[in-house]
């Protein structure tokens, strides 16, 4: 199959609409990281997106809306404080978890009464998600397990050949996915750390919580049990005080003649030589925006990435943090 890269226009936009109606799928950009869109109405379309991607048949899909869809076509009972978490965040990168009205197909949510909605706020997605005006379920447009796509040549580099479109929206300026918020129970519980911080929710619902599986129990948001956007060379993740081990590792791999890179914020660079530093950035949306970006360039130019954690850990830098976690995990880590 060839894949088409366009800019988002009326062509593009009639084109991707013909697509998504036959059934099939297009990549298009949000704010936060590229997504592979299909209609959430149709099993088969939804069934090809788990194929395309190979993903875990028990890992549910979010739907996305554009701003002025009526929620209550798909989803029940919005408790008040989660209405005014809609009204303070949407569109935005948070992403909702409701009682499902079951008007999209069961394969989204893999069986659960639960349907996860976002509407976000990046204006070539608003444009696709009008064109087509019907929930679109769509993942992230990246190779199950691989680093999640922050440009259209990120998503044809993981997915050329298996889909027909990729809507051209320029570079996700988020850069990390949307938290994901469940808003079924008495109060908001956080169950993936993102943009939208844990503090951010708190302060307008009045409380929240971020999930923390227990042992034993069923996992709440299944997707985060898989090892997740992970580059495609070897990762070592040091703490934020073990700078100094960070260092000699990173002279030892290069005295050894490995291509070893530095991921780290500005603060700590100076502990690397500065050709061989992925300057994560200063502030905590800097890092966030920059994450992915340099996980990709990193993948391509290095053996083995050295990477520091940052030492600020709550707001945003929860969801930072979280995905260099999971990016740095040993293969078959189940956190
Ligand atoms: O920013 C984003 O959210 C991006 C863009 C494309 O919108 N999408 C994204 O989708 O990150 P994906 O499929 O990579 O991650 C969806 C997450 C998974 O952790 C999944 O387990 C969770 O949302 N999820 C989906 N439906 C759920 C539900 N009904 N209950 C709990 N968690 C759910
Ligand atoms: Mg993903």
């Amino acid at each position: 199959m060839n894949t088409q890269v366009c800019a988002i226009d009326e062509k593009s936009l009639r084109r991707a609409k013909e697509i998504i109606v036959s059934g099939g799928v297009v990549a298009f950009p949000t704010e936060t990281v590229y997504g592979l869109g299909a209609d959430a109405r149709s099993d088969e379309a939804v069934a090809s997106v788990y194929a395309i991607k190979g993903r875990p048949s028990d890992n549910p899909l979010i739907v996305h809306v554009h701003r002025e869809f009526d929620l209550d076509r798909l989803v029940y009972d919005e408790a008040p404080y989660a209405a005014k978490l809609r009204r303070a965040f949407l569109p935005g990168p948070l992403t909702l978890v409701y009682r499902s009205r079951g008007n999209v197909c069961l394969r989204v949510s893999c069986g659960l009464d639960t349907l996860a909605v976002r509407v976000p706020s990046h204006e070539g997605a608003q444009r696709f998600l009008r064109a087509v005006d019907m929930p679109i379920a769509a993942p992230s447009a990246n190779i199950s397990k691989h680093i999640s796509p922050v440009s259209a040549q990120h998503v044809y580099e993981d997915l050329r050949g298996k889909i027909p479109l990729i809507l051209d929206g320029g570079r996700c300026s988020g850069g990390i996915e949307s938290t994901v918020c469940d808003v079924t129970g008495e109060y908001p519980v956080v169950l993936r750390t993102g943009l939208v911080s844990a503090e951010m929710i708190a302060a307008v619902a009045g409380r929240c919580e971020i999930y923390t599986p227990k042992g034993g129990e069923q996992v709440r948001s299944p997707g985060m049990k898989y090892k997740h956007y992970a580059p495609r060379c070897k990762t070592k993740l040091f703490a934020a005080d073990k700078l100094a081990e960070a260092s000699a590792a990173f002279s030892e791999l290069h005295a050894a003649g490995k291509r070893v890179y530095a991921l780290c914020e500005d603060e700590v660079r100076g502990a690397f030589p500065a050709r061989y530093v992925l300057d994560l950035g200063g502030s905590e949306r800097e890092m966030a925006a920059n994450l992915y970006e340099l996980l990709h360039e990193g993948e391509k130019a290095a053996d083995v990435i050295i990477a520091v954690k940052p030492r600020k850990e709550d707001g945003i830098m929860a969801g930072v943090i979280n995905r260099l976690t999971k990016a740095c995990a040993e293969e078959g880590d189940e956190t």
